[in-house]
């Protein structure tokens, strides 16, 4: 399967949005939010959402796959490029505040802040450390 990552409008991703919420994804429509999918054809297989937060930082929103792609490295496609794309425009750190820290702890990320129920835990990756991996 040939899947694309590129930029898309927040109303592409209108279909999955009731659905990520039930899921603790949040594709809320903020201007702040540039939003990526990851696209075979004309068929979007999932998602992520990138809100700058200052000049070398910016922070994950509305990571999702479609329940039948998952299990396939879709989402921690989503997640490097997604890296790739803040590394490209001068970001230095991406932050992510998720329930499924132990994953992205897996692949290299640090905890900020520990986990609360309400919140998740906050997590951060230094991209400067990762470049040319
Ligand atoms: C999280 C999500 C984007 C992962 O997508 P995916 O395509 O299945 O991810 P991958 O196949 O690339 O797997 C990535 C890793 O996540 C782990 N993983 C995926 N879903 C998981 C879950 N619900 N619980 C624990 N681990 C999970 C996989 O085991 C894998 O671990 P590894 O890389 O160490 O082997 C997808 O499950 C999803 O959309 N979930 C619902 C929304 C959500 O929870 N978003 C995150 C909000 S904080």
């Amino acid at each position: 399967m040939n899947v694309e990552f590129r930029p898309v409008q927040h109303s592409e991703l209108e279909p999955f949005r009731a659905a990520a919420r039930r899921e603790h994804s949040g594709i809320d429509p903020l201007p702040s939010i540039r939003w990526f999918a990851a696209v075979s054809g004309t068929d979007i297989l999932g998602c992520i959402g990138l809100l700058h937060a200052s000049r070398d930082r910016v922070r994950v929103r509305g990571w999702y796959v479609r329940p039948d792609h998952r299990g396939q490295g879709l989402g921690m496609w989503l997640q490097e490029c997604a890296n790739d794309w803040a590394r490209d425009h001068g970001y230095r750190h991406i932050e992510s505040t998720t329930r499924l820290w132990r994953v992205l702890e897996r692949h290299g990320w640090s905890v900020l802040r520990p986990y609360t129920e309400a919140i998740g835990t906050k997590m951060t990756l230094d991209l400067a450390d990762r470049e040319g991996r």
